[in-house]
């Protein structure tokens, strides 16, 4: 079952010390995504969220191991992969029109400027911002920087979405429109995306699965949170499923205990980590639990024996 779309292949990270020696950022980290997952990563600042976003946009290598995307190891940036930065990357010279149609431009080489024009304005559409394409980035708040951004990623409809933090400069009323635009349009074209945040609820609302990163130096995936919220989902409802605050409380849980004190122990394998469904007894019949769960104990690894739910949340 594990199209391995997108297959992280025991990376690490590691910088030179100013005294001799190497600083490890993170290492021996293994995930694999499926064609069309949705994954976010949730971590403290300095953990090394970033550096991994990087390495699969092909801006950054790994110290050790590889990233293998569609069966090809990653060697550089490539149009099939857009990234929205934690910062607005964008061109300070050209308007927002003039920003998104230069990305249209780099994936469509053979395009007029009018087919160009027309393709950049609806993704401007998109993110709200019609009125706004004859503005230069100076003339924008960081909020509508930030949908620049976003309508330039979107804009080259690549096969996978990278998004570091992309709602975290908004308002929250513009930062729920972004959040179902993207989604949205990520689940209409079947989009493979792989997004940092530090806000557990939007991570819930998005994600299929949420990848949970210890703390620094030496950063490890703890566990994989295999979210129950079926793929339809509406905002408004999110928080009415019954596993919502068990999968908000046990990240919360993790974020403030765990991943400081996250202890590998003899049991862990960097290779087959935890998968946790928080809340859902083996014996539940929940219509919402996934229907690979039925047989399974409430956690279990990508495969391997099954690995007690209470332990992980007392550990
Ligand atoms: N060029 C560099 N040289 C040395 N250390 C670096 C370099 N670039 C990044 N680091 C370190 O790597 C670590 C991870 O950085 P990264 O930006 O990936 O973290 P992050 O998890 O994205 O944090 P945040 O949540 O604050 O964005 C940090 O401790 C940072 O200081
Ligand atoms: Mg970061």
């Amino acid at each position: 079952m594990t199209d391995k779309f997108i297959s992280i292949e025991g990376i690490a990270r590691r910088y030179p010390k100013a005294g001799g020696g190497d600083t490890t950022i993170f290492e021996n980290l293994w995930l694999s995504m499926a064609r069309g997952e949705f994954v976010c990563v949730i971590g403290h600042s300095g953990c090394g969220k970033t550096t991994v976003l990087n390495i699969l946009a092909g801006l950054d290598a790994p110290s050790e191991g590889a990233v293998i995307v569609d069966n090809q190891a990653i060697a550089g940036p490539s149009l099939d992969r857009a990234v929205i930065f934690q910062s607005h990357a964008l061109l300070p010279w050209r308007t927002v029109l003039g920003n998104v149609a230069y990305a249209v431009a780099s994936k469509h080489r053979r395009w007029s400027a009018a087919q160009i024009n027309a393709h950049a304005q609806r993704f401007i559409d998109v993110v709200g911002l019609t009125g706004a394409e004859h503005k230069r980035p100076a003339e924008l708040s960081g909020g509508m920087k930030q949908r620049v951004g976003i309508a330039r990623a979107l804009s080259i409809e690549p096969k996978i979405m990278l998004m570091d933090e992309p709602f975290s400069a908004l308002d929250a009323l513009t930062r729920g429109t972004l959040q179902d635009e993207v989604r949205r349009i990520c689940l209409e074209t079947g989009q493979t995306v792989f997004m940092i945040t530090h806000d557990v609820d939007e991570a819930i609302y998005l994600a299929d699965k949420v990848v949970l990163m210890t703390n620094g130096p030496g950063a490890v995936i703890a566990e994989i949170v295999d979210n129950p919220l079926p793929k339809t989902r509406a905002r408004a409802d999110v928080h009415k499923h019954p596993l919502y605050y068990a999968v908000r409380n046990h990240i919360i849980d993790f974020l403030v205990a765990r991943s400081k004190s996250f202890d590998k122990g003899a049991a862990y394998d960097p290779r087959n980590v935890p998968v946790v469904r928080p809340g859902a007894a083996p014996a539940d019949v929940s219509p919402f639990v996934p229907a690979d769960a039925g047989t399974q104990s409430n956690t279990d690894r990508a495969s391997g024996p099954g690995f007690p739910l209470a332990r992980e949340r007392t550990g």
